[in-house]
């Protein structure tokens, strides 16, 4: 009998590709550049499932092209890259990977917040331009992380992991949400806040919501305006939630302190992009969830996901 045919879009562990094998013939696209849309499209018309990236757009043009899809396995957690609707309407299974990266984001974004805090890129860089010629009381000088307040935006299972992590650091919990969040209330002490009281109050914000039409361009000029001339902006969720011409004017107009950027609204962000020019900007090219395990775990469930359908299964973590 004629196997499935999986595409993969980028070279993932190999655990995940052996497990595909079992059951489908594997095609991978091995190039570190993303693989170029006139081939997705041509070769999506074969495919029985595809592994795909945050770098791969999943909508109408290309779902018209493919013949007998039957899942999108996405390796991320978020899925703005995929028209949801559009699949649904062919039956076609969407799945993401959720749990698997919670923790490393987590610590990724407790990292960019004590980077941005205390200057360590800016530090560094100092040190190394040869900069450093005495010690000296204002040297560097950056915000109390310990006892500070920080307000997550978007309270999910990375903002919890988050929190968890801020109680220790002695740190005062906001958090705003759709819904009430409990259980993270009891565990950290962690209080549910309107948008404007948690930008008001806290001295670390922090955007952990996903990109939908109610999130684009959440923080925008009246926003940021909330916000403290001490405080640090820090946004994990993707580069769509945030006005970066307001939040440029905010930092350069010292409404605020300082921004840790994981994510842009145009990435990789070009190198002349104006938020790269401020030295109190950290910017990272998307890690959030980039550890060698993590990404080999997120690369499993996504295969996991895809064996399942195949042998006509529901997907484990089905959107
Ligand atoms: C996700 O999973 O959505 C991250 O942005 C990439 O790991």
């Amino acid at each position: 009998m004629k196997k499935p045919k999986v595409l993969v879009t980028r070279q993932v562990a190999n655990e995940a590709i052996s497990l595909l094998k079992t059951v489908a013939d594997v095609e991978v696209w091995v190039q570190d550049e993303p693989i170029p849309r006139e081939l997705l499209l041509e070769k999506v018309e074969q495919a029985d499932a595809i592994l795909t990236m945050l770098t791969e757009r999943i909508d109408e043009e290309l779902l018209s092209r493919a013949k007998q899809l039957r899942i999108v396995a996405n390796m991320a957690v978020g899925y703005d890259n995929i028209d949801l609707a559009a699949c649904k309407k062919r039956d076609i299974w969407v799945t993401n990977t959720p749990d698997v990266l919670t923790e490393a984001t987590a610590d990724l974004a407790f990292a960019l917040l004590m980077a941005t805090g205390r200057r360590l890129t800016e530090a560094n860089r100092f040190l190394l331009n040869g900069e450093w010629t005495s010690w000296s009381p204002s040297l560097m000088a950056g915000q109390n992380v310990y006892g500070a307040t920080l307000g997550i935006i978007g309270m999910g299972r990375i903002g919890e992991a988050v929190a968890r992590r801020a109680k220790g650091f002695g740190m005062r919990i906001l958090y705003h949400n759709r819904n009430r969040k409990q259980q993270a209330e009891a565990e950290t002490g962690a209080q549910q806040a309107t948008l404007e009281a948690l930008l008001r109050e806290s001295d670390y914000v922090l955007l952990l919501t996903p990109l939908t039409a109610e999130t684009r361009l959440l923080m925008g000029e009246q926003e940021f305006s909330w916000m403290k001339p001490t405080s640090v902006f820090i946004n994990v969720s993707r580069g769509g939630t945030v006005d970066e011409a307001a939040l440029y004017q905010a930092l350069v107009k010292k409404q605020i302190w300082a921004a840790g950027l994981d994510v842009f609204q145009q990435e990789p962000v070009p190198q002349d992009h104006p938020l790269l020019s401020l030295p109190n900007v950290v910017a990272l090219p998307h890690i959030g969830s980039a550890t060698e395990q993590t990404r080999g775990e997120m690369a499993r469930l996504a295969a996991a996901n895809i064996v399942a359908v195949l042998e006509g299964q529901r997907p484990l973590t089905a959107l």
